[in-house]
């Protein structure tokens, strides 16, 4: 995909398409009302006569208007005209993009209306453009044996109206950057279990680190996983013939080698719930329980490729949690790489038991923030939704500019508390603390258990339960929350 800028004379731009927005109760918006002037009011002729409403999301596509450099134009529903927002915008782009794909255009120039720039800047567009462009264009890695459809015409978008091209220019690389971290996360995540195991990840990180020189990549197997006393994450690996992997994947960005920023990734690669073995209706939905792990991956493909001056550290957990002879017991007393003791309640409170050995493992990276991605808990999909990650933290700066990079990444984010009455709840009678805390509070009580080992650390914790992957008919991860951690990435390294 060539991506670019339209700076003037839309009229006469030789694309095949321009899109256009047209806000409800049929009113062209400004860009619109210049083409519908050089193409003698057909377009308000065509709005007058109620063919289009302008509803979110609605799209009318429209050729062979006279006066016009395109042979095309696609109407775009853009909502009420006061309501215009960042998340409007990009919702009505993202339905462009969706029409056109389904078309043979191959080419066009996006003229939508604009939010206030506080809304939506010269560089969150072109950032939007592309990242959207890259989302519609995803197909899922199906593993079905019909022939797959012709790949799509469209080649060249050009973003538009901006005031400071180059700008735009710069967001719209940061963009596709985006997206192809979100496809990175994608693939991985929507591969079964049966395929993409912990031995699995490991070879991702492996031929993720030779592709690029800045990155390197140091797989722990069991045995090496045994050295570092990782004795939570062995417990939940042992009912499994799957053994275990513990992914160091290192990118090395920066001129100086300043403390480094770690990324914690779940990467429970099936979760059957262990002996406390899960309901059967939605298991299948437990391959996606290495979201974390596959965030982490794309997040390191990201710097990579845009070779970002920051020192970053990734770290994955991977394990499949199985019930079998060998496994893990409620009731079972393990130690954790922190010499922490914990109680294990239920094997299907599992995230948190491999996490942390991984944030215990932080540690001897000095970092100067720790983040974690976990799918961890059904609490926080009951709390939240799916629109929501759960957001948890011990430090307040770093928990806000989580918050904000969700909002400018429109990959949005909930901050719940983490106070140390919650702790409560963890107490057990026969080792430092129970792996879980009871049904209320089921999020906070996950965090406050992740609590226990990152204590003197700059840590934050997003649960992504809900919102890294989707159920039902489009059943399959969503890419999240790789935008919010790109968004928070790049702005660290513009510091
Ligand atoms: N992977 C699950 C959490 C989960 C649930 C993710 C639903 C996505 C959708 C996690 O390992 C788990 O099983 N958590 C338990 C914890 C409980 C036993 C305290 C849960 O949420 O039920
Ligand atoms: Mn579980
Ligand atoms: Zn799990």
């Amino acid at each position: 995909m060539e991506f670019g800028v339209w700076t003037k004379g839309l009229a006469t731009l030789s694309v095949d398409c321009l899109v256009l927005g047209v806000f409800e109760e049929a009113q062209l918006g400004a860009q619109g009302a210049s083409v519908d002037a050089a193409c003698g009011g057909r377009l308000r002729k065509l709005l007058a006569r109620g063919d289009f409403a302008g509803r979110a999301g609605d799209t009318l596509l429209v050729s062979d208007l006279p006066g016009l450099g395109a042979t095309h134009v696609l109407l775009t529903g853009m909502g009420p005209a006061k309501q215009l927002q960042r998340r409007t915008w990009r919702k009505t782009w993202a339905a462009a993009a969706h029409a056109l794909l389904r078309t043979r255009i191959a080419s066009c120039a996006i003229a939508l209306d604009r939010p206030d720039a506080r809304e939506l800047d010269d560089y969150y567009l072109g950032r939007a453009v592309a990242e959207l462009t890259g989302a519609a264009l995803y197909r899922i890695n199906d593993l079905k044996t019909a022939r797959k459809p012709p790949p799509p015409a469209l080649k060249k978008v050009l973003a538009g109206p901006v005031r400071r091209a180059a700008t735009t220019e710069r967001g719209l690389a940061h963009g596709e950057a985006v997206a192809m971290a979100q496809s990175v996360q994608r693939d991985l995540a929507n591969l079964p279990g049966n395929i993409c195991t912990p031995t699995y990840l490991a070879e991702q990180a492996r031929a993720l680190a030779k592709r690029h020189t800045s990155l390197r990549a140091r797989v722990l197997d069991e045995a090496a996983i045994r050295r570092e006393k990782m004795g939570c994450l062995l417990a939940v690996a042992q009912g499994s013939h799957q053994p275990p992997r513990f992914i160091v994947l290192e990118y090395q960005g920066a001129k100086k080698s300043p403390a480094p920023i770690v990324l914690v990734g779940k990467g429970v690669t099936f979760d059957s719930g262990g002996i406390s073995l899960k309901d059967p209706p939605g298991m299948d939905e437990m391959k996606f329980d290495m979201s974390g792990a596959a965030v982490v991956i794309a997040a390191l493909t990201l710097a990579a490729q845009l070779r970002l001056p920051l020192h970053l550290v990734g770290l994955i957990a991977a394990v499949e949690n199985m019930p079998g002879g060998r496994a893990v017991k409620p009731g079972d007393i393990v130690t954790s790489a922190s010499g922490q003791t914990v109680e294990i309640l239920n094997t299907d409170a599992e995230g948190r038991l491999i996490l942390s050995d991984a944030l215990h493992y932080a540690r001897r990276f000095h970092p100067a923030a720790v983040i974690d991605i976990a799918t961890l808990t059904g609490a926080c999909v009951v709390a939240l939704g799916h629109h929501h990650a759960g957001l948890m933290g011990n430090d307040a700066t770093l928990v806000r500019e989580l918050l904000e990079a969700g909002q400018r990444a429109d990959d949005r984010c909930w901050q719940l508390p983490l106070t140390e009455e919650y702790a409560e709840q963890l107490k057990s009678n026969f080792a430092d603390f129970a792996n879980i805390g009871g049904r209320d509070g089921g999020a906070i009580t996950a965090a406050t258990f992740l609590g226990k080992f990152t204590q003197g650390l700059k840590w934050a914790h997003l649960d992504v339960a809900g919102t890294a992957y989707q159920s039902g008919a489009a059943k399959g991860s969503t890419g999240r929350p790789t935008a919010l951690i790109a968004d928070f990435l790049l702005k660290r390294a513009a510091r």
